[in-house]
């Protein structure tokens, strides 16, 4: 367009208006413009595509789009969203990697459960002390789904292990840990009709599974 009435330009004899036009030409800097404003469409479309993918993230994460009821919901779904969700938090400690067995769907409150996700991924996290891995599997047996997480993290010392799910049980830091993380999951995994294990050996890793039936018999809410 701008080019068109460059071209039309010609045709004006006015010497005021042709100097007018200059001026406001030289004001807006319009030759830099002309130039630079394809790439700066280009960026502006980039990010706005990330920030597309962030929110949606977020909202696969905590469901804004929908209420919080029982639902049928594909687990691995969640793992992925709660997985970017605190990618930060793991990213400098830890490769992640999955082992994902086909799954059918399970009822649930489904971001309940990414709130279970996201306290294991960051427990496994912060339990490793330079790099490390953390490995998220599951599986079907019977009626029940499973999944684990893995650490090669410190482990979890002999006598402490039977409290990790009691509230405010910490061994981390004053300001770093409030030591709710497990006891709330544990809570929303009961109300599942599910339930979770540990297992742990100090300097070696920890593994966390969550058990969950894939149908409600009798709902809780
Ligand atoms: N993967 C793990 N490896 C080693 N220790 C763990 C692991 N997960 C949990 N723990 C131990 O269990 C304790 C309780 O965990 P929990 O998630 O309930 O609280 P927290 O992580 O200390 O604090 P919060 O989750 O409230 O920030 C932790 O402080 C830690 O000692
Ligand atoms: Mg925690």
């Amino acid at each position: 367009m701008i080019s068109a009435y460059e071209e039309a330009e010609t045709s004006i004899t006015d010497p005021d208006l042709l100097d007018r036009l200059r001026q406001a030409k030289k004001e807006c800097d319009i030759e830099f413009l002309k130039s630079d404003l394809p790439a700066l469409m280009r960026e502006s479309k980039d990010g706005i595509t990330r920030v597309k993918k962030i929110v949606q993230n977020l909202k696969d994460f905590s469901h804004a789009d929908v209420s919080d009821e029982w639902r049928y919901a594909d687990l691995h779904h969640g793992l992925d969203s709660t997985l970017t969700i605190v990618n930060n938090e793991i990213k400098y400690k830890a490769e992640v990697v999955k082992e994902y067995a086909p799954l059918p769907e399970v009822e649930c409150l489904p971001s309940q459960l990414n709130q279970v996700f996201m306290n294991l991924l960051v427990n496994a996290a912060q339990a490793i002390d330079e790099k490390g891995v953390i490995t998220i599997r599951t599986g079907l047996q019977g009626d029940e789904v499973w999944v684990d997480i893995l650490d090669n993290g410190k482990g979890i010392a002999p006598e402490h292990i039977q409290k990790v799910f009691d509230p405010f049980f910490t061994t981390k830091p004053v300001g770093k840990g409030t030591g709710l993380g497990l006891s709330l999951s544990y809570g929303i995994v009961q109300k599942h009709h599910g339930r979770m294990e540990v297992q742990s050996e100090l300097g070696k890793g920890t593994m966390f599974r969550v058990w969950l039936p894939v149908n409600q018999a009798q709902k809780a809410s």
